[in-house]
């Protein structure tokens, strides 16, 4: 190729493959989960025998490789036998009951549900009726769970799947239920009705420590960019603010972004200067992602608090009636949500001659918020 040494031409790249640093990769070593991924193997080994398998719950901050274990698990699983359906669905984009079994329905026909509508009970029934048919178990992960919670959808949808075998004679299924959401108290969260009828295996996932995220990381960077490209420094640096969070993808995010830094300085080596633009971004990663999944009314709702930053429940109302029309109860959810997600903080204060109300500001930097709401 010739040319300057350490510049970069256009058919050059400082990436071997970029695709490992992408949201959905799999990555083939998966290291520091061995004690997990006994926990969860065990509770599924009735359903290679065809038994119904122990349901889980599975907890631990975001970020912890909860859903790469699932994805494994069920590929290990698929690679045994042909007669266990797994099927994981992402309840932070179908966070109904509903949503849920359109999901296990697609899942076990390989097509989705008529758009015209048909009732819960129907669709229900003609998965049931299916998994009896070909003589299948069913396990089901309902992935980051602790969303069915905030639309309070999380009972029902439990309570169907937990009691399938006795509507559905015959129906085998198993759950495992997987909370990114460190303060939410599942089980206590439930009906009795569903308490009493789910009694999950624990499994835990904790963040990842300083030297763990190091091993990590370098494991992608050998795979993702070619030799030399970033230094035993550069991988230090990247692991210390990663672990600063505890979340993986910052570091993911960030080992990404420097290299294209590294790219539009037309460098074959990425800097220390690289990592430190990219981590103003890539320390947002929770946040961007916890803001592209929201619905209209929840991102007028933050538009609305970003407006009016730390002020009553009241006023900020006032200016979100008027950007969506809804009413004050629906407009209460929308707070808990948010709350909940870890987006605002709520705080109950005194106010003159009105006795107390909660004040409603922003978690984030206000710029960041208004910036991924646009
Ligand atoms: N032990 C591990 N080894 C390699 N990559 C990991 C490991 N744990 C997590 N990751 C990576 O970190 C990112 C976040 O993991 P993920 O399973 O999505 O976390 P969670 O579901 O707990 O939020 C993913 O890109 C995943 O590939
Ligand atoms: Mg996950």
């Amino acid at each position: 190729m010739g040319g300057d040494e350490g510049m970069l031409s256009w058919d050059e790249s400082v990436f071997r493959d970029e695709h490992v640093f992408e949201i959905d990769y799999v990555p083939e070593a998966f290291v520091h989960r061995e004690s997990q991924m006994q926990g969860l193997s065990h509770a599924l080994r009735p359903a290679l025998r065809g038994s119904r398998p122990l349901n889980v719950s599975v907890r631990g901050p975001p970020g912890t490789g909860k859903t790469t274990a699932i994805q494994k698990l069920f590929g290990e699983v698929a690679a045994e036998t042909a007669e266990v359906e797994t099927i994981r669905v992402n309840c932070q984009v179908n966070s109904t009951r509903y949503a849920v079994f359109s999901r296990l329905f697609e899942g076990c026909f390989d097509y989705e549900p008529p758009s015209s509508g048909i009732s819960f009970k129907k669709l229900f029934g003609q998965i049931a009726e299916k998994l009896i048919e070909e003589d299948r178990v069913l396990v089901v992960a309902l992935d980051d769970v602790n969303y069915l919670f905030y639309e309070n959808e999380a009972s029902d949808t439990l309570y169907s799947l937990l009691r399938a075998h006795e509507e559905h004679p015959g129906a085998r299924i198993g759950v495992i239920v997987v909370s990114s959401d460190p303060t939410l108290e599942a089980i206590d969260e439930l009906d009795a009705r569903v308490q009493s009828v789910f009694r999950p295996e624990d499994v835990y996932f904790p963040v990842y420590d300083e030297p763990e995220i190091e091993e990590i990381l370098g494991e992608r960077v050998k795979r993702g960019f070619h030799d030399g490209v970033v230094s035993g420094d550069v991988l230090s640096r990247v692991a210390a603010l990663t672990a600063e969070s505890g979340d993986l993808r910052v570091g993911i995010d960030l080992l990404r972004r420097a290299g294209l830094n590294a790219e539009a300085r037309a460098s074959q080596v990425v800097e220390g200067g690289d990592v430190e633009d990219a981590y103003e971004t890539s320390k947002h990663v929770h946040l961007s992602r916890s803001l592209a999944n929201l619905a209209a009314s929840e991102r007028e709702l933050l538009a609305a608090i970003a407006d009016n930053d730390g002020e009553q429940a009241g006023a900020v109302y006032e200016a979100f009636h008027e950007r969506t029309d809804l009413g004050y109860t629906r407009y209460s959810e929308l707070v808990n949500k948010v709350d909940q997600l870890g987006l605002i903080d709520a705080e109950y204060a005194d106010v003159e001659g009105r006795g107390r109300s909660r004040s409603l500001s922003l978690s984030y930097d206000r710029e960041a918020v208004l910036d991924r709401l646009e």
